[in-house]
């Protein structure tokens, strides 16, 4: 063979190989399996509908050979090993359909049979934590505070509440999940306590109360097939939203403090449906039908699709799974995701969902860079490093140690392969991290540093400089761009510069700037559709301390024992602090519905610091409702909203149709749906954004004509008689008319409307999207509204 022949071979495979490696990406990492999805449940006592059972039966039979054994043993089926086994599962209680192995082509078909509302591959999701594991873990000896920007916050226990937790699983061991004090397990709970090699019923108790895994799609690893976490994630999410009270949250002696989740009253009922490499569409689905059936109260999901993928609703396991338990009056509370200012969407946006941003928390880990002269340049990162005793090194900026021929982006990005080993040997060296490599890529620039003999390592990135990551062993800490320019031109003027390591093992614990947003989306670039506002709300998700996996050695320092609790960030750690809220709030009005705690979640939250300033991103300006919603949320206001927003399933049917599904689609997805309803004629933008939400958002607003929307707020104080009015945070330029101007409510649980009408008060039309907010107060409650009048 010739060597061209050769080479084009080669090359004709590679890209065979990477157009079907496309296409699994496409599918979520194909498993081979899909989801065919037919609407609701027929029937609550766990019947197959038949239109179910003829589909899966002629799948089924394509799937099977029919081998006939004696006349007396009969007919059987047989299973076809070549094919795997077909039907994966059977989704019949909480909704309908199934998941099988089928081919591309007999998925094709099988979306074409009445009672079918989507067939797609089944999608792996991932967890909404940032970075790596291993980037992320390190250990510390805080006092837990996992309260978000909180009032006062009320700690008698109301009517029992039980959190489902969709995540990696738990670590049953960990004293978060003591039950101490807890009393019987509410009656109506129907959940399980799977057992496993490494869980034994005995690992549930009244604090930890149900247990099951989900493990016959991706089966090939054992962790698939016990409850047991062997991530982190899921100990501590769960920990978070209902962990028990733990007095000495001690680490390795370095201070105590007490540990506690958002609501520690709350009873925790786990749902693996993730492993390591992520999470199973499938088995969220299963997972969602189990909770319905099982009696949750509050579901929390820290997951979603890669925003990349952006699955439209049908076609997203928990948008489907989620109008469900909604419908079932189970609150849904999402993580919104961590796809920072360069990604477009957040996710997990279907107005059914409670979807929470993350915001930092009053403290920050400081690991200080020390100039000559005592000049101290502020950097944040963790590190146990060995250096103490040496207090001086000299400082380099990695430009400067450019090998030759080396790439210039390449060099300032500190990749190990551009930098002269010589100059960089000894010192510490300051790194860009400008070249759109990704975050994991920090570890192979430490390692690269660490390898050509530096000392240490300081990056320049204004976007991680609001997060504290654990750097090992090896000095390491983020700086700003602005103090970058104050170090280089240091540098530049001062002959043999010198760096001040004594600071740098330090991890100081300041209390500054609370709440600050972080894993945000910028302008309307993250909104998936302008009609309805997301995120919805934003909570602490950075830095937080809860309980961890019990062996993970990989955390521990050397020769200490593994860490019981660890600080990890991301819209992961965001969301169980609001699902603890909502499950506060719903032991007390255990009657609410779903969209009724949303409300008061999201018009009780506030828009100020701890410092009485508005809330600001991490770079400093101040935070829109694109970034936060409704704004940070609070503990205590939630549980006394005094009027709420109640969003009903027509309003969900409407914003389906908006979407773009069909009539029957609809018809099949909700349980009961009024024989009247048809999708409206005119479902546009402006129809949605008449839904009834907490929130109001418009597109394709410049001011001419004007817009108009109403909204119906249900009196929920228990004071009967009562008169709200209304003030209007207007943007300038824009007039905001509301009518009426008071609501005069005569009971409790009055509904009343009103209208807001949106004008221009310019002649030239609007340029840039406008912010305010509608507040309706009786002198005892508030009740906000954010607003957002975009133009596009
Ligand atoms: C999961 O795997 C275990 C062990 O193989 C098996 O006993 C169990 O039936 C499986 N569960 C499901 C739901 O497939
Ligand atoms: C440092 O000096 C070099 C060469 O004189 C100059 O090009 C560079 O802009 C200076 N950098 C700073 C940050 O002052
Ligand atoms: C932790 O324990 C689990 C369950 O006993 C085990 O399967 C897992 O391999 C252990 N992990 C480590 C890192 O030791
Ligand atoms: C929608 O249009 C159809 C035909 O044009 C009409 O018969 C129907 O009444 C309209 N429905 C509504 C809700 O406006
Ligand atoms: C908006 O509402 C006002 C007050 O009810 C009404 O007068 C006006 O006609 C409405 N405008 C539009 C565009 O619907």
């Amino acid at each position: 063979m010739k060597g061209n022949q050769l080479f084009f071979l080669f090359c004709s495979f590679f890209i065979v190989s990477f157009l079907d490696e496309t296409r699994a990406a496409q599918a979520g990492n194909s498993n081979g399996v899909y989801i065919v999805y037919m609407g609701a449940a027929a029937s609550t006592n766990g019947l197959l509908r038949d239109d179910h059972v003829d589909l899966m039966n002629s799948v089924l039979r394509r799937k099977f050979l029919m081998i006939y054994l004696t006349p007396l043993q009969g007919a059987a089926w047989y299973y076809d090993s070549t094919k795997g086994n077909a039907l994966v599962r059977t989704y019949r209680h909480g909704f309908s359909g199934f998941a099988a192995r089928v081919s591309e082509e007999e998925a094709r078909s099988i979306a074409q049979k009445p009672g079918v509302v989507s067939v797609f591959p089944d999608p792996l999701l991932q967890l909404h934590t940032t970075r790596s594991w291993d980037f992320l873990k390190y250990q510390t000896s805080l006092e837990v505070d996992s309260k978000p920007n909180s009032d006062s916050e009320s700690s008698s226990p109301g009517s029992d509440t039980i959190i489902g937790i969709l995540d990696t699983g738990i670590w049953p061991e960990s004293e978060s999940f003591n039950d101490e004090g807890m009393g019987e397990i509410p009656s109506r709970w129907k959940g399980l306590c799977m057992k496993a090699d490494d869980f034994s019923s005995s690992n549930c108790n009244r604090k930890l109360i149900g247990a099951r895994f989900y493990n016959n799609t991706d089966s090939s690893t054992p962790e698939w097939y016990t409850p047991r976490d062997m991530v982190g994630h899921g100990t501590h999410v769960a920990s978070t939203a209902a962990g028990s009270t733990v007095a000495t949250a001690s680490f390795y002696g370095l201070a105590t403090g007490t540990a506690k989740g958002g609501f520690p009253g709350s009873r925790i009922a786990i749902y693996k449906v993730c492993s390591t490499n992520g999470c199973r569409g499938s088995a969220i689905l299963a997972a969602f039908e189990d909770a319905i059936t099982d009696g949750v109260d509050v579901l929390s999901l820290s997951l979603g699709s890669p925003s990349i993928l952006r699955p439209n609703l049908m076609s997203d396991p928990i948008a489907i799974g989620a109008f469900h338990a909604v419908e079932s009056g189970i609150t849904v509370v999402c993580s919104a995701g961590n796809d920072g200012p360069s990604s477009t969407t957040v996710v997990n946006t279907a107005p059914w969902i409670l979807t929470v941003a993350a915001s930092t928390i009053d403290r920050d880990f400081q690991s200080n860079l020390v100039l000559g002269g005592n000049k101290v340049i502020k950097g944040e990162g963790i590190n146990f490093s060995p250096l103490q005793k040496s207090p001086v090194y000299p400082l380099i900026n990695a430009e400067a140690a450019k090998k030759s021929g080396a790439n210039e982006v390449g060099v300032r990005n500190c990749d190990p392969g551009s930098m002269d080993k010589d100059l960089i040997k000894g010192k510490i060296v300051i790194c860009n991290h400008d070249d759109g490599a990704d975050d994991y890529s920090l570890n192979r620039k430490i390692d690269g540093v660490k390898g050509l003999g530096g000392t240490g390592i300081a990056f320049i990135d204004d976007q991680s400089r609001a997060v504290a990551y654990t750097y090992g062993a090896f000095p390491a800490t983020v700086i700003t761009t602005k103090d970058a320019e104050e170090i280089l031109s240091y540098i530049n003027s001062t002959r043999g510069p010198t760096y001040d390591t004594r600071n740098i093992l330090k991890a100081r614990i300041l209390d500054l700037r609370s709440p600050m947003l972080v894993f945000y989306c910028r302008a309307h670039a993250c909104l998936a559709n302008m009609v309805v506002l997301q995120p919805d709300i934003s909570a602490p998700g950075v830095d937080i301390l809860a309980a961890w996996i019990g062996n993970d050695t990989s955390a521990a320092p050397q020769g200490k024992e593994p860490p019981l609790f660890n600080v990890i960030s991301g819209t992961s750690m965001a969301c169980p602090h609001v699902s603890g809220i909502a499950a506060t709030v719903k032991s007390r009005n255990f009657a609410w519905s779903p969209s009724a705690i949303r409300s008061a979640i999201m018009t009780t939250a506030t828009q100020t610091n701890n410092l009485k300033a508005p809330i600001t991103t991490d770079s400093g300006s101040i935070a829109t409702p694109y970034d936060y919603g409704a704004g940070e949320v609070t503990t205590s206001g939630p549980l006394q909203p005094g009027l709420v927003y109640e969003t009903s399933t027509l309003d969900y049917l409407n914003y389906l149709c908006y979407s773009g599904h069909d009539i029957s689609a609809i018809e099949a997805i909700a349980k009961t749906i009024p024989s009247d309803f048809a999708c409206p004629n005119d479902s546009n933008a402006d129809y949605i954004s008449n839904i009834n939400y907490p929130s109001i958002a418009i597109s394709k607003f410049n001011g001419k004509p004007s817009k108009n929307v109403s909204r119906t707020v249900t009196n929920v104080a228990g004071d009967g008689e009562t008169v709200y009015s209304v003030s209007v945070d207007a943007p300038s330029g824009v007039n905001v008319e509301v009518v009426p101007d008071e609501l005069r409510f005569t009971k409790n649980n009055e509904k009343l409307s009103y209208q807001v009408t949106f004008s221009s008060l310019s002649v030239s039309p609007m340029k840039e999207d406008a912010f305010g907010s509608i507040t309706w107060t009786n002198g005892k409650y508030r009740v906000r509204s954010p607003f957002v009048l975009s133009v596009r």
